[in-house]
């Protein structure tokens, strides 16, 4: 299709919150690259400049109107730039946030993504705003499939591809359902395709990514279903040229034993997966309506390990949710202990409007908080550097993803364990495999050497 509007232009883009936003943006830059826009990272070069949001914790709305502040600023001085809201705060506050911010030209939540190019359309004919926000109600094939242009305008070796948008699960504490909707997920077909696409054009690694991808599939109306999120996992491992696939992120609720199995015979999969389980205590998974007690929890951490018996695991964790005692905190803690996970994303909670946790009494206070991520944070870094530490000696495979900005000439990849590794080498070895021996180890990061 022609547009009248064809001459080049910039767009910049923020992305903020997790893995599904970044992935999300990387669609927008496809829709608008073929309306001749190019990346810029320098914001007053823009002419259209995107936020993609963020809502799952506080002070999201706050942070959002901030940086509009600071935009309508520049678009004071640059009249012809317009100014777009993504993400789950544009889904969340709607009207209300193009009322509190009227610098907003186009704002539109993240189950209506396709329709970008119109919003810009519409707001270019009418010279008003643009909204469009709501879900998804049902799975609609888009266009051949190509691998989006990545956000760092360079080759990335390893990258993100949605399988599924929203969330079923109405966990007590979470927005997701109420900013992404329902499940809808991708067919396998056109996974599959933008796999390919990703890896003929140098992606080495694939991390599938929904809310829930353990119960991908599900609203796909299959009547032999079997389990088909371990189905594609081992259709999209057949992919010549793909090295490592990983996703996240997973419900326990929903992983079945046929997936330990399958990490068990495939070895893309790696040694290593997310599996949140939010907190140890089975009264506070019951109000945070997890679905899963702990014994069920340890039970599937069993299944992965006698697969593989050297899984790694990592959690979220969330400190302080109502009514959470001290004799609560402590079953976490246990469970951290028990568990041996390779980290841990722990948060403070963080009431969200709408949301049934918000109401509940007995909210825990601030200080209760800070004083019980300190101790969560204290311990499972003793964790994690003492597993750090026993990889020194050890040989491991480690596919390499990008040189250091800071150390040229030395390359920065991740095990099999999910684990950050750096070695010095004299070509690239970004994009390969290489066996590397272990010989220093911090919190954060191994250090070793090519062998
Ligand atoms: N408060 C604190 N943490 C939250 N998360 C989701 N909602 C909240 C909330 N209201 C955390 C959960 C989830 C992760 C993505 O964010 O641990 O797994
Ligand atoms: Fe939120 Fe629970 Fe869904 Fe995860 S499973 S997105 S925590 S509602």
């Amino acid at each position: 299709m022609e547009h009248t509007d064809s001459l080049p232009k910039k767009v910049h883009i923020e992305t903020w919150g997790c893995q599904m936003n970044a992935a999300d943006s990387e669609k927008m830059l496809a829709m608008l690259a073929e309306r001749n826009y190019s990346l810029t990272d320098q914001v007053e070069d823009a002419d259209l400049v995107l936020l993609n949001t963020c809502h799952i914790r506080e002070k999201a709305r706050h942070k959002v109107l901030s940086r509009l502040g600071v935009l309508k600023e520049l678009k004071s001085q640059k009249p012809g730039m317009k100014i777009a809201v993504s993400g789950c705060v544009a889904q969340a506050e709607g009207q209300k946030l193009l009322k509190a911010a009227p610098q907003i030209d186009i704002l539109f939540g993240p189950g209506k993504i396709d329709e970008l190019p119109n919003l810009l359309d519409e707001q270019k004919t009418t010279g008003k705003a643009a909204l469009a926000v709501g879900f998804k109600r049902e799975h609609v094939e888009p266009k051949p499939v190509v691998a989006p242009p990545t956000l760092s305008g360079a080759r990335e070796v390893s990258r993100f591809v949605n399988i599924q948008q929203g969330c079923n699960n109405y966990c007590t504490f979470c927005v997701v359902p109420y900013t992404r909707g329902r499940e809808v997920s991708r067919t396998p077909g056109e996974i599959l395709a933008e796999v390919k696409a990703m890896v003929a054009t140098g992606a080495r690694e694939i991390t599938l990514l929904g809310q829930n991808v353990n119960s991908y599939g599900n609203d796909l109306g299959s009547t032999d279903r079997g389990d088909m999120f371990v189905d594609l996992l081992a259709q999209v491992a057949k992919i010549d040229g793909l090295e490592r696939l990983r996703f996240t992120t997973s419900n326990p609720h929903d992983l079945s034993p046929s997936l330990a199995e399958l990490f068990k015979h495939e070895p893309k999969l790696g040694r290593y997966m997310h599996l949140p389980v939010q907190s140890g205590s089975n009264r506070i998974l019951d109000v945070m309506k997890r679905k899963v007690t702990r014994e069920e929890y340890l039970e599937r951490v069993k299944w992965l390990r006698d697969a593989v018996p050297d899984m790694a695991l990592s959690t979220d964790l969330i400190v302080g949710f109502p009514g959470e005692t001290e004799e609560d905190f402590q079953e976490t803690l246990k469970l951290v202990e028990e568990c041996r996970f390779s980290f841990v994303f722990s948060f403070k909670y963080s009431p969200r409007k709408n949301t049934p946790a918000a109401r509940f009494r007995d909210q825990v206070t601030e200080d209760i908080m800070d004083e019980r991520l300190k101790r969560l944070n204290t311990l499972q870094d003793q964790i994690t550097i003492a597993q750090n530490e026993a990889e020194i000696g050890k040989k491991r495979p480690i596919l390499f993803l990008y040189e250091s900005k800071k150390h040229p000439g030395h390359y920065y990849g991740r095990s099999e364990h999910f684990r950050l590794v750096r070695a010095q080498s004299e070509q690239s070895i970004v994009g390969l495999t290489r066996d590397v021996v272990i010989t220093q180890a911090n919190k954060i990061a191994l250090l070793g050497e090519l062998s």
